[in-house]
């Protein structure tokens, strides 16, 4: 099975880290019925800097016409905020990518990197944060003047019916038990809009229960209790902001992948870290976020949960053996990020082989 995959490399840490997660594509392209092929797609502040765009049009069009975009990192220290980034805001705005899937598992034997109690850790979290990736505040409408400023938050009725559907088909697809809905409803029109259609939807899903949570609650639940969420839907700013309180949860934020994704058009997997840029060039960036999207672009983008969860074993497998500096243990040998990236693919090799 043929596909494509425009290959973002992107700033800092990017092309590192990206450089283990097409390690990874490899692997499988050599030992599954599928059959990739690599294109860059360069984006972000370096090419900013040589020709003053940060996504050239080449690369977006090369991003259009393949199956699935592998994404590094932007940003640049010495830009200001946004030039690189706003790249991002542009391929989801122009592939219309409404989900943010934001997968925040925590593996057994990063147990003890949990900044929690252990009281609070409880049987484990597993959590998805299926975050509104298109609407809300990210719409970009509004206005900056010297004495006033102004974004609007809009949402419209398609915009939240088709993410709560993807939420509630995710769920339905995981076996998971509940989904909850995180507004903002005792103040927000917006949120009032989000309840009543998730609301309405739930009744499609008679076997899931639901839960309605305000944002600000939310943000206490998730530290206190996190094992009692399975998949948590939200809106745009909400997603963005307790995604990275997720991630803090999982033992470092190296750890942590995303797929931004239309289903059935082509999407875009990413690290949720950034381009990282106090340790860029070092190698010893932790490349499992980029891993980890790579298991999301198979199994959302190509149908294929097995390899997908292999690509999971193998990570976990490879976490018992050694560990990059940010989760590192004294029992285990610290690795590169080039050596966590062949330990895993060693794995997935030997696996894939079976
Ligand atoms: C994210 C990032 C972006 C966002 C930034 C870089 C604009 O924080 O992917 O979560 O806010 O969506
Ligand atoms: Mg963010």
């Amino acid at each position: 099975m043929k596909k494509i995959i425009s290959v973002c490399m992107g700033d800092g840490v990017g092309p590192e880290v990206v450089n283990e997660g097409v390690k990874v594509l490899k692997i499988i392209s050599d030992y599954t019925e599928f059959n990739f092929e690599f294109k860059d797609a360069p984006a972000g502040g370096e090419v900013w800097k040589k020709i003053g765009t940060n996504l050239p049009e080449k690369s977006f069009e090369t991003i259009q016409n393949s199956d699935a975009l592998l994404f590094g990192a932007l940003g640049l220290p010495d830009l200001p905020p946004g030039v690189a980034e706003s790249a991002i805001m542009k391929i989801r705005q122009g592939l219309d990518l409404y989900v943010n899937l934001r997968p925040v598992k925590l593996y057994d034997v990063l147990r003890e990197k949990c900044p929690l109690k252990d009281e609070f850790i409880g049987n484990g979290i597993d959590i998805t944060f299926v975050r509104e990736n298109t609407e809300g505040l990210y719409k970009n409408v509004g206005n900056l003047k010297e004495d006033s400023a102004q974004n609007l938050m809009l949402y419209t009725r398609n915009g939240c019916e088709r993410i709560i559907k993807f939420a509630f088909e995710f769920a339905k697809r995981k076996g998971h038990k509940i989904v909850t809905s995180v507004d903002k409803a005792n103040l927000l029109n917006t949120s009032k809009l989000w309840r009543k259609i998730f609301h309405e939807m739930s009744g499609n899903y008679s076997n899931i229960e639901t839960e309605d949570i305000f944002i600000d609650a939310f943000t206490q639940w998730l530290i206190r209790a996190p094992y009692r969420f399975q998949t948590v839907v939200t809106g745009n700013m909400f997603g963005d902001i307790i995604s990275d309180e997720g991630a803090f949860l999982i033992g470092s934020l190296g750890m942590g992948s995303s797929g931004n994704i239309h289903p059935g058009k082509v999407s875009m997997y990413e690290p949720i870290h950034g381009s990282a840029p106090d340790i860029a060039g070092k190698g010893i960036a932790n490349p499992i976020g980029t891993i980890l999207s790579v298991k999301l672009m198979l199994q959302e983008s190509f149908n294929s949960l097995e390899i997908g969860n292999e690509v999971d074993k193998a990570v976990e497998e490879a976490l018992n053996e050694g560990r990059t500096v940010d989760i590192k243990s004294a029992k285990l040998k610290t690795l590169s990020t080039e050596e966590m990236g062949d330990l895993i693919a060693e794995k997935l090799k030997s696996s894939l082989k079976k």
